[in-house]
């Protein structure tokens, strides 16, 4: 059996940082508030001539050195992203001409937070169906570009950051087992950037009410849906495959607010040394979050070869997901 797995990961995140104490001086908040309430202490910001595609670069190169690959061994190029480098055309067409990788198809993934995991689905049936061979997936965001910076219901929970993995095939135990996608699009107003597509054309009147940055109706209704949503992708997830969370070695979720990450490893009855977490320094990066975690896990030997990882993810949509991943 073909399946696919896992080969290599890497990730960036810009050196700019904005603390919780630097808001403070822009906004009414308190590193109090925001630490308490999400988790965050600090978030990274990329700089104003450093848009997604060079984020995504940095870490595209880290995950291909860390396999040993050239740019032209890559077959399909994929980008999750909430804020690509322009509306069109595509940022894993941008990455595309910046890494030079001739041979590879590239199209970009819309499924916000939950874009990852999205990705690693379509990879996975790519590889499995022979499409494929050799499949880069990055999640890259740059939303400090999309906040609004006057909104301290937002600008307070949001970093920029890409990471990146290469999927390959392989017929060993150390593969993608699976991997679950919900949405449920009458939430769609939960979470938006409204202006700037076809209902909302970016104009003056558009910019002067600021609807080209993100706004989040109702984060307390968000964290809800979320909480829940991320819990039952969890658990199907274990049973669809006869596992017990006992079985799962490191869970790594989205990391949007600490609170959500804690219930769900609660409801999981999974220790603390088994939740992966790095929300603190990186804040939300959206569809960047879980391959930052997964390489940062990755690298300081949290994850071993063997391990079972469980992933999942919400996002603005809604979208969630999750998958079951052996190392
Ligand atoms: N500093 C100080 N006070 C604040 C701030 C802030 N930065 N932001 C909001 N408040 C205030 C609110 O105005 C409210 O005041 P009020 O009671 O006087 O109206 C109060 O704090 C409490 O607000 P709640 O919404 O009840 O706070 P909650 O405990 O729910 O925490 C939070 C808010 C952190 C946003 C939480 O609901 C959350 O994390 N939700 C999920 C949001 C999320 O993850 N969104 C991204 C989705 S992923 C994607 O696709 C991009």
């Amino acid at each position: 059996m073909r399946y696919s797995r896992i080969a290599a990961t890497g990730s960036y995140v810009p050196e700019r940082v904005l603390t919780n104490f630097d808001l403070e001086k822009m906004i009414d908040t308190s590193d109090e508030w925001i630490l308490t309430r999400t988790g965050i202490s600090e978030r990274r910001l990329s700089r104003d001539d450093e848009d997604t595609s060079d984020l995504a670069e940095r870490a595209s190169r880290e995950a291909m050195e860390a396999m040993g690959i050239a740019p032209e061994d890559l077959d399909l190029i994929m980008v999750a992203t909430i804020t690509p480098t322009m509306p069109l055309p595509s940022t894993a067409c941008f990455l595309q001409d910046k890494l030079q990788a001739r041979r590879a198809a590239a199209f970009d993934i819309a499924a916000a937070c939950s874009g990852f995991i999205y990705g690693l689905s379509i990879a996975d049936s790519f590889i499995r169906t022979g499409t494929y061979h050799t499949i880069l997936l990055v999640g890259s965001e740059a939303l400090s570009k999309i906040v609004d910076w006057t909104d301290r219901n937002t600008c307070v929970l949001f970093g920029d950051g890409a990471g990146a993995v290469i999927i390959a095939p392989t017929e060993g135990e150390s593969r993608i087992i699976s991997t679950h996608l919900y949405s449920n699009g009458s939430y769609w107003d939960l979470l938006m950037q409204p202006g700037g597509g076809s209902r909302y054309p970016i104009s003056p009147e558009i910019i002067e009410k600021n609807l080209h940055k993100i706004k989040m109706m109702s984060g307390n209704e968000v964290f809800k849906i979320a909480t829940r949503a991320m819990e039952d992708a969890a658990i199907s997830a274990l049973k669809h495959n006869g596992l017990e969370p006992s079985d799962v070695d490191l869970l790594i979720a989205h990391q949007a607010n600490h609170r959500i990450i804690r219930a769900v490893a609660q409801r999981l009855r999974l220790p603390e040394k088994n939740v992966f977490s790095n929300i603190a320094k990186c804040g939300n990066t959206s569809a960047a979050s879980i391959p930052i975690a997964l390489d940062e896990a990755v690298r300081s030997g949290r994850v071993k070869e063997g391990d079972l990882l469980l992933l999942a993810a919400f996002g603005a949509g809604l979208t969630w997901g999750s998958a079951v991943i052996r190392w």
